[in-house]
């Protein structure tokens, strides 16, 4: 094949190979659209913000190819966006283990979002320790000339999990795979004792709720009826605003 042949060649795999990553892209930009949504109307709604930090990663063609070899997917475009489901990925931190829940659910319930599979590694832990949640969804994107269903991972867990499965992703890298049994006992403690500072939390994070209740009640008594009067403040507005109007 002549230079010129392949230049062009190249030209078109590189056209084509970043109109497949912008695919990703864009079914990125919605989903964090769709949360950031979620997360000022929860704080609106409670007064407080469940998601502690997002962060949202596509896959770089390099580990796609690797792990099309690792797990023997043919390398065609189709085939990789069929087959391969965190290209696109988004990990949701969260303070609490029940905030992990409610935002799985609130994503779930949206008409556009397929829910593929859903993987309970907080009922379910790992043998090694780790915790998440794990969402496999499918949203359509929309293109001037069509529509796509593009899978995105999500992967949601509570400040404690994340603490502990970063150390331990960083441990296995370091040992690439082969770690000394002393390690992986202590990274089995740590697990645990990150679960108890979870259930602690919400323990607190319960109560702490149930007294902020409490409160908002209190203060709404401030607009009850005094004496026998039964509408002391909307009556008194409702005169004086018709002593207004008929002055006028
Ligand atoms: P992959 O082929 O790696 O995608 O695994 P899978 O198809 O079995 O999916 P799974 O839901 O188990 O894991 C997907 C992702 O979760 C991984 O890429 C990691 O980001 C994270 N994960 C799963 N297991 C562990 C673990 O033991 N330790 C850490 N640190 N992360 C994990
Ligand atoms: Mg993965």
């Amino acid at each position: 094949m002549d230079d010129g042949k392949q230049i062009n060649q190249l030209k078109v795999v590189r056209k084509e190979l970043t109109r497949f990553m912008l695919t990703y892209k864009f079914a990125l930009d919605e989903m964090n659209t769709k949360l950031n949504i979620l997360q000022e109307e929860f704080e609106h709604i409670h007064d407080y913000n469940p998601i502690e930090h997002l962060k949202s990663r596509i896959k770089s063609p390099e580990s796609i190819l690797r792990k099309c070899q690792r797990k023997n997917i043919p390398i065609t475009q189709n085939y990789i966006g069929n087959h391969i489901k965190d290209i696109a990925g988004i990990r949701i931190v969260c303070s609490f283990i029940s905030d992990i829940y409610k935002i799985s659910e609130m994503i779930q319930g949206q008409k556009d979002i397929k829910v593929i599979e859903t993987k309970d590694y907080i009922k379910h832990p790992k043998p090694n320790g780790y915790k998440s949640l794990h969402l496999i969804l499918s949203i359509p994107v929309f293109f001037s000339d069509r529509q796509e269903e593009v899978f995105i991972e999500i992967q949601i867990r509570t400040v404690a999990m994340d603490f502990w499965a970063s150390l331990e992703h960083k441990i296995y890298y370091k040992y690439d795979g082969e770690v000394p049994a002393h390690l992986i006992e202590e990274l089995t403690t740590s697990a645990n004792i990150a679960n108890q500072l979870d259930e602690k939390m919400e323990v607190l994070h319960a109560e702490i709720n149930e007294a902020k209740e409490d409160k908002s009640s209190e203060s709404q008594m401030d607009f009850l009826p005094l004496d026998n009067k039964r509408y002391p403040l909307p009556k008194q507005l409702l005169e004086s605003l018709m002593e207004k109007s008929n002055k006028e």
